[in-house]
Order: structure tokens, then C-alpha cells, then sequence
């Protein structure tokens, strides 16, 4: 299900490769397919102008922004940045995912995607290193020993 999904999506804007590689206003394109960094998008984050990031692929949604069913609010608070766990979070439908099509304007730049991955991967481990993971049950081991010992020294002395 999930890579049917990543697949429904990677399809969206597969053009073929190609040795092209120009510079235009900025952005880089390749082959047809125009390559933003994290810094042009980030400047599109307006009612009148959002783009947003969603797999590696940046979309215009200016024009979708009253059409969502799930309201304009959420989509502006993603304005210019990369959506895709609030996306993914709220598990939108095979529909939902076949709609950003209409939207796609190009992919996000390789540097920035590598970027993007590194960022992800460093909240993750300083969740997971997080000292409030170990200490709350060590407090609770040491509570519960001591009980045990206060409970066995009365039944003892009783
Ligand atoms: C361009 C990108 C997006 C498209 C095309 C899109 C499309 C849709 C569609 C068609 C629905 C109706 C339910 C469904 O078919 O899944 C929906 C619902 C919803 N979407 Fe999006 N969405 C997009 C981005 C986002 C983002 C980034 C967020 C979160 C920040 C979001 C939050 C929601 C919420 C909260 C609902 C309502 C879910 C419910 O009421 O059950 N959407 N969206």
C-alpha cells in the first residue's frame, strides 16, 4: 500500500532523463522538469502565492487553497516549507493523491532533498536519545523497590 502510494506519486512527473541541464530565472532544469531549492520555495508562502513541498515534489496550490476539504488554515500553515508529514499524517485518500498532479510545477533540488533527509533523521534520533525516555520508568523501578522493601520489612517485624 505504501509504495503503491510512493509509486502513484514518483510517476507524477517522470519525464524522461536528459543531458539538458540549464540555468533559467535561477532554477535549475533538467530535462523539462524545473528544480527549486528550499530557499525559492520558502519566499511562495501567501494566500496569493503558496507552494508547497510534498515527496520531494513542489506544488502551486495557490488556486486549490478554498477548494480543500480540509480547509485553507492547514494548507497556509505549510505555505513554503515541506508538507509531507502533515500530509501523510492525515492519510489522504488515493484521490487526494492523484489531485496534486494538476498542481505539480517541479521537484525540489537534490541538495536540499539530502538536506531534508538529514534534518528528518536528526529529530528522530533526538527523540529516541531523549533522557525523559529512560528516567520516567527508572523512577518508577526505584518506587516500586522501595515499596517492596518497606512492605517486606513490616511483615517481618509484625
Ligand atoms: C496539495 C495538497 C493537498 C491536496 C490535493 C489535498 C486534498 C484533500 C482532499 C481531496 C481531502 C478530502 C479527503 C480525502 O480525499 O482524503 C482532504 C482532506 C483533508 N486534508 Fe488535504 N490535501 C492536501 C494537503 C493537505 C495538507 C498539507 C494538510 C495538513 C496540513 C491537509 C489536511 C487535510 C485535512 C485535515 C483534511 C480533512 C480530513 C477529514 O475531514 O477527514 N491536506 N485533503
Amino acid at each position: 500500500m505504501g509504495e503503491e502510494i510512493n509509486e502513484t506519486l514518483n510517476k507524477q512527473c517522470s519525464e524522461p532523463a536528459s543531458a539538458t541541464n540549464v540555468e533559467e530565472n535561477g532554477e535549475t532544469v533538467e530535462g523539462g522538469v524545473k528544480y527549486y531549492t528550499l530557499e525559492e520555495v520558502r519566499v511562495h508562502n501567501m494566500s496569493h502565492d503558496t507552494w508547497l513541498i510534498i515527496h520531494d515534489k513542489v506544488y502551486d496550490i495557490t488556486t486549490f487553497l478554498e477548494e480543500h476539504p480540509g480547509g485553507e488554515e492547514v494548507l497556509l500553515e505549510q505555505a513554503g516549507a515541506d508538507a509531507t508529514e502533515s500530509f501523510e499524517d492525515v492519510g489522504h485518500s488515493t484521490d487526494a493523491r492523484e489531485m496534486l498532479q494538476q498542481y505539480f510545477i517541479g521537484e525540489l533540488h537534490m541538495d536540499d532533498r539530502r538536506r531534508l533527509a538529514e534534518e528528518a533523521q536528526d529529530t528522530n534520533s533526538g527523540e529516541s536519545s531523549s533522557w525523559t525516555m529512560w528516567l520516567i520508568p527508572a523512577i518508577a523501578a526505584i518506587v516500586v523497590g522501595v515499596m517492596y522493601r518497606y512492605y517486606m520489612f513490616e511483615h517481618k517485624s509484625s
